[in-house]
C-alpha cells in the first residue's frame, strides 16, 4: 500500500490520533479530521485515495459527507466507521457509494485489510481505464492509416484514369493553337480571347498533370528498385536538386551524416522524392538567413533520417492534417498538399515510419526511421523476389 493516501475521519480525538500512530508504525500516515465540513476542507486542498469516516458525529454526520465526497470525488473510496448495532448506516452508505463498513470496534488489522482492498480497487479501476485510453489510441490511429491508404489507392487509381484526357485536352488545345496562328485566321474577330483562353487551358492542364503524377509518384507498379543506398550522397543529390532554390533565398542546408554507416537497402529513387518533399517544404517555410540541416542517426537495426529547418513552424491544429491529400497552406498555385502524403505513403512501404516535432516560429523536424535492410516482399510492388532481384542496381 506504498504512497497511498488516506483520511482519517472521527470526532473521538483520542482514537484519531492512537490509530493514526498505529497506523504511521505500518508505513501510512494518514491525514487527520474531527468533522465533516474538515474532511470536505481537507479533501479540498489534497485530494486522497481512500476516506476511512466516522458516521456519528456532531454537525455533518457521516453520511452526509459521503454523499459530499461520492460527488465531488468519485474516485475516492470511503469505508464507513459504524456505532455497535447500527448496521442501517452501513446499508444506507452502501447505497450511497461507500466501498464498505465496519463496526466499532475496530481491530486495526481489519481496517487495513478493507482500505488495502479500497485501495487495489482504484488501481485495477486505473488500469482498465488507461488500457480503455490506450485502446481508443490504437483504434483511430489505425482508422487513420487505413484512411489514408485508401485514399492513396484511389487517387492513385483517379489519377491514372485522368492521364488520359488530360492528354486529349492538351493535344487538342495545342492543335487549335496551331490552326489559329493560321494566316486565314489572322483576321478573325476576338483572336486575342481565344488565344488566351487556349493558354489558360494548357496551364490548366499542366497543373491537373503535376498533381496525377505527384499521385502516381508513389503508386506507380513495376519500377521499384531495391539498392545499396548511400544516404549522405543520396541527400547531397536531393541539395544539389533544390540548391538554386535555397540559394535565391540565402537558406543554407547542411548536412551532419558523418555516421561509420551511411549505407542501407532501400529504393533509392522513391527516397531521393521523400528528401526533396522534405526539404523543399523545409525551404518554403524557412525565412532568408536560415538553416536546413539533415541529419542522420543509426540506432541498431533503424536509421534515423531528419529534415530540420529554423522555420515558421507549424501551428497545431495542422499537425495532424498535413499529411492528409490536398492540404495546403500554399496559394493555388504553389501548392498541391500532396508531398507529404505521397511522402508517408512512400516512407511506409518502404517499411518505414514519419514523425513531425513542430514549435511555432522556431522551426519543425521531420524524423524518418527506416529499417537498414528493406525486406524483399513479394508485395512490395506486385514483383516476385526474383524480379526484384533482377532490378538491383549498386548505387554510385
Ligand atoms: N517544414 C515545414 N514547415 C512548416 N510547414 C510545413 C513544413 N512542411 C510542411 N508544412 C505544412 O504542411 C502543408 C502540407 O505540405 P505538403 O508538402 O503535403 O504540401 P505543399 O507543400 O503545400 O504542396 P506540394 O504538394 O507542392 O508539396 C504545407 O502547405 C505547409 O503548411
Ligand atoms: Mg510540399
Amino acid at each position: 500500500m506504498e504512497g497511498i493516501r488516506l483520511l482519517l475521519v472521527d470526532d473521538e480525538e483520542e482514537f484519531r490520533r492512537t490509530i493514526a500512530k498505529r497506523m504511521t508504525l505500518r508505513g501510512i500516515s494518514p491525514e487527520q479530521a474531527g468533522t465533516g465540513e474538515e474532511c470536505l476542507s481537507v479533501l479540498e486542498k489534497k485530494p486522497v485515495d481512500v476516506v476511512v469516516l466516522d458516521v456519528k458525529m456532531p454537525g455533518m454526520s457521516g453520511i452526509e459527507a459521503l454523499y459530499h465526497i461520492k460527488e465531488k470525488y468519485p474516485k475516492t473510496e470511503v469505508i464507513l466507521l459504524t456505532g455497535h448495532a447500527a448496521t442501517q448506516d452501513g446499508v444506507e452508505g452502501i447505497k450511497a457509494g461507500a466501498f464498505d463498513y465496519l463496526s466499532k470496534p475496530i481491530e486495526l488489522d481489519h481496517l487495513l485489510g478493507k482500505i488495502k482492498q479500497a485501495y487495489d480497487k482504484i488501481r485495477r479501476e486505473e488500469e482498465k481505464l488507461r488500457e480503455a485510453e490506450f485502446r481508443e489510441k490504437m483504434e483511430q490511429q489505425m482508422i487513420a492509416t487505413e484512411r489514408l491508404a485508401s485514399l492513396g489507392t484511389l487517387a492513385a487509381g483517379v489519377a491514372h484514369e485522368i492521364n488520359n484526357p488530360l492528354a486529349i485536352i492538351k493535344e487538342s488545345a495545342g492543335w487549335m493553337k496551331l490552326i489559329l496562328n493560321k494566316e486565314e485566321f489572322a483576321e478573325i474577330p476576338r483572336k486575342q480571347d481565344f488565344d488566351m483562353a487556349l493558354d489558360k487551358i494548357e496551364k490548366g492542364v499542366e497543373r491537373a498533370k503535376r498533381i496525377t503524377l505527384k499521385l502516381l509518384g508513389f503508386a506507380r507498379k513495376g519500377d521499384s528498385v531495391l539498392a545499396e543506398v548511400d544516404l549522405k550522397e543520396l541527400a547531397g543529390e536531393a541539395i544539389q536538386l533544390v540548391g538554386r532554390e535555397a540559394a535565391n533565398r540565402e537558406i543554407e542546408i547542411v548536412r551532419k551524416m558523418d555516421v561509420p554507416e551511411n549505407t542501407i537497402w532501400s529504393d533509392p529513387y522513391q527516397l531521393r522524392q521523400v528528401l526533396l518533399n522534405l526539404i523543399t517544404n523545409a525551404i518554403h517555410a524557412t525565412e532568408s538567413g536560415g538553416e536546413i540541416t539533415i541529419k542522420l542517426e543509426v540506432t541498431g537495426e533503424n536509421v534515423a533520417l531528419i529534415v530540420q529547418d529554423t522555420g515558421q513552424g507549424i501551428p497545431k491544429e495542422n499537425l495532424e492534417k498535413i499529411f492528409e491529400p490536398f492540404f495546403s497552406t500554399k496559394s493555388p498555385g504553389e501548392g498541391t498538399g500532396l508531398g507529404l502524403f505521397v511522402t508517408r505513403g512512400i516512407v511506409e512501404k518502404l517499411g518505414g515510419t514519419i514523425e513531425v516535432e513542430s514549435q511555432l516560429g522556431n522551426g519543425t523536424s521531420f524524423c524518418i526511421k527506416l529499417p537498414k535492410y528493406l525486406e524483399v516482399k513479394e508485395d512490395l510492388e506486385g514483383n516476385h523476389h526474383a524480379d526484384l532481384l533482377d532490378k538491383i542496381v549498386k548505387m554510385g
